[in-house]
């Protein structure tokens, strides 16, 4: 956990903006409320003011609120731009500890304030193969979740580094204390993220996948969820099935990591397509482009599978924990429905000992709540 919370973030809004603000507020897990309800205002909140600061009487009527309240915490004016200079004036001479562009309010609110951090285990790994292979794998992906937010430059070299160590340390642990290593020491997203990476290593060497491809692989598994460092903990670890609302938020994590990573130079189309279409099925139900067949490339596919595979098998507070084998017969059950690659499936099955007979592809399985 982190050491200290920040201070509660809640947005105020005039009439103009209430939209923007309840969007924003939503995307960031925090409370959006109208300046007319501001004496409900928590103590020692930072207060986000997405006012009309053009418009005279909501400067004086956002003047004569702080004057009343006195707030504890900082006062961060939005602005319709870096050319606002009348927003600009009002904000500062209400007094405002900063000032914040809109159209880069979510990043640098997010980045500053409103969700917690994922977080590496504090205790240290053990000092096994398995071990020493995680904590590389943990720390890189440590690194490339906050590069998001902080706008960090990815650094392949390192990236690669760390799955080329999975896929040894994996190759000598085994899997199955690799994968429990995994579980013992992580929670949440960055176990989900590990264990895909392991899942994907024992599939890359049970097919005997080249090198260049195993790695290519691997640099996908770490970064496919990267997207999620936008979406806030209390909807991620949520116990229970989201909302809509969180829903939409949630299915915005393949999209964003995608639109990150480009900025990015050096990294393969391959690695590219497969964080951005880690969620779509064969028979085009998934997101974020609803892609069916062939439009899928096959790396993709195989991410898909294995990131199933272990969304089912880790332990997370809104689903039962399946085992491998349940977890392939779900898995069977989605290639009866078209949804997956039936030859990647039992690829998998075959890499973890587990046969899937041809007559369980025609067994209706029910599939539990996911969150992959
Ligand atoms: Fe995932
Ligand atoms: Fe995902």
């Amino acid at each position: 956990m982190p050491k200290t919370s920040p201070p509660p973030l809640v947005l105020l809004h005039d009439t103009r903006f209430a939209e923007h603000a309840k969007t924003l507020a939503a995307s960031l897990g925090v409370t959006a409320m109208a300046m007319s309800d501001a004496d409900a205002l928590p103590a020692k909140a930072d207060i986000v003011f997405d006012v009309d600061l053009h418009d005279l009487g909501i400067v004086d009527a956002t003047r004569r609120l702080l004057a009343r309240l006195a707030p504890a915490g900082r006062q961060i004016f939005l602005i319709d731009g870096r050319r606002d200079r009348v927003g600009r004036v009002q904000a500062e001479a209400l007094g405002a500890s900063s000032v914040v562009e809109r159209a880069k309010a979510f990043k640098a609110l997010l980045a500053a304030h409103a969700v917690p951090r994922l977080h590496l285990p504090a205790h240290p790994m053990p000092k096994t193969r398995a071990g020493r292979s995680i904590a590389a794998a943990g720390q890189e992906l440590a690194r490339l979740f906050d590069g998001v937010l902080s706008d960090e430059p990815i650094d392949i070299a390192s990236l690669s580094s760390a799955s080329s160590e999975i896929l040894s340390g994996l190759n000598e642990a085994g899997v199955q204390p690799w994968l429990a290593t995994v579980r013992q020491h992580h929670e949440g997203t960055f176990q989900h993220c590990l264990l895909v990476c392991g899942v994907a290593a024992t599939y890359a060497q049970h097919i005997g996948l080249g090198q260049p491809l195993a790695i290519a692989l691997l640099n996908a598994a770490m970064l496919h969820d990267i997207g999620k460092s936008i979406v806030p903990l209390s909807i991620l670890d949520k116990p229970g099935r989201l909302s809509p609302d969180e829903l939409v938020i949630i299915q915005r994590h393949p999209a964003a990591g995608y639109d990150y990573l480009m900025q990015q130079p050096e990294l393969p189309k391959v690695v590219l397509d497969a964080v951005r279409h880690h969620h779509e099925m064969l028979d085009g139900s998934g997101y974020p482009d609803a892609l069916s067949g062939n439009d899928i490339l096959p790396l993709t596919r195989v991410l898909t599978v294995c990131d199933i595979f272990a969304a089912l098998t880790e332990h997370r507070a809104y689903k039962p924990t399946q085992t491998p084998a349940e977890a392939l017969a779900i898995l069977a059950s989605m290639v009866r429905e078209g949804k997956l690659d039936g030859s990647i499936v039992r690829n998998l099955g075959q890499a973890f000992d587990i046969y899937i007979p041809t007559s369980d592809l025609a067994v209706a399985v029910k599939r539990p709540y996911l969150r992959a």
